[in-house]
């Protein structure tokens, strides 16, 4: 077994989204367009936001990919073209398969902005193979209390399994090619090993830091993404002894397509054309609209 070391550290760009909420964006960005699955990691917040002033993504389209959004504090609603709705609290994810398109919208919900509080996201877009582009759009919604948990045996790291597998517990989520979401707690001194297929793609981003990684002698701080190299089948994450509070770090990976990518927007398809006809069907209202 060999442990992949880290290829490099990319910080998070201040990015303005949907309505003007401000999210960190380490990809796509000069440093690095796309990391094949993955298209896109924007983590929204951490912000306190005064009542009625949370922001949200109001009405916009997806074709092609899918977006995991993972609540870690507050609450959104979301709303789409297909007439499905549903709350994500903290803890929940949302996995959706725009397929061949969707409407929707993505709003702090009613109670969120009465109280106001703290409000803090993940969200990842994981790109679709070529068979799967054109397949009708559905959701996984996974409550917190749903998504599988681990914990290693010293009792130092914690993992939530919302893809793939870890410390012997396998998700609930299915995915459409191979990929795995795990989200790690680790106590202060706290080490994990995970496995990581030789051919995937993987890189970790640091929610609460600092963290060290593989062979890597840095501490990596929060709001940054460690892509590593394909160079072993095991990843190492640390929490350093001296920590005063545990470290939280998302660690994905999958298997990458391979296959042309052509974006623009709220589109990824293979070709300009279809990126073209993705723009038709949006104008001519052939992906729907939200009217409840
Ligand atoms: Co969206």
């Amino acid at each position: 077994m060999a442990i992949r070391s880290v290829s490099h550290v990319i910080k998070g760009i201040p990015t303005l989204e949907g309505g003007g909420f401000l999210v960190h964006r380490p990809f796509p960005s000069g440093a690095l367009s796309d990391f094949d699955p993955f298209l896109l990691l924007d983590e929204m917040g951490p912000m306190d936001v005064r009542p009625g002033e949370a922001k949200g993504a109001p009405d916009h389209p997806h074709r092609g990919f899918e977006t995991v959004t993972y609540m870690l504090s507050g609450s959104f609603r979301h709303k789409d073209s297909q007439g499905h709705e549903g709350k994500l609290e903290s803890g929940d994810v949302q996995w959706m398969t725009a397929g061949r398109g969707v409407i929707h919208s993505e709003e702090p919900s009613k109670e969120f902005q009465q109280t106001g509080g703290t409000l803090h996201g993940v969200q990842l877009w994981v790109n679709l193979p070529k068979t799967d582009k054109m397949i009708r759009p559905h959701y996984q919604e996974i409550p917190a209390g749903k998504i599988p948990s681990a914990r290693t045996s010293d009792g130092n790291v914690v993992v939530h399994v919302v893809a793939g597998e870890s410390l012997g517990v396998q998700a609930v989520i299915e995915t459409r090619t191979p990929i795995f979401y795990l989200d790690f707690r680790l106590e202060p001194g706290g080490k994990v090993v995970q496995p990581v297929a030789r051919d995937f793609n993987a890189f970790a981003y640091v929610i609460e830091g600092p963290v060290l990684f593989g062979g890597h002698t840095a501490h990596v701080q929060r709001g940054n993404m460690v892509p590593f190299k394909r160079d072993g089948d095991e990843i190492r994450i640390e929490a350093p002894r001296e920590n005063q509070s545990p470290a939280r770090v998302l660690l994905i990976g999958g298997r990458p397509l391979n296959e042309p990518i052509a974006r623009y927007g709220p589109f990824v398809m293979n070709t300009p054309q279809e990126i073209h006809e993705a723009f038709e069907d949006y104008r001519s209202g052939r992906m729907g609209s939200i009217d409840f």
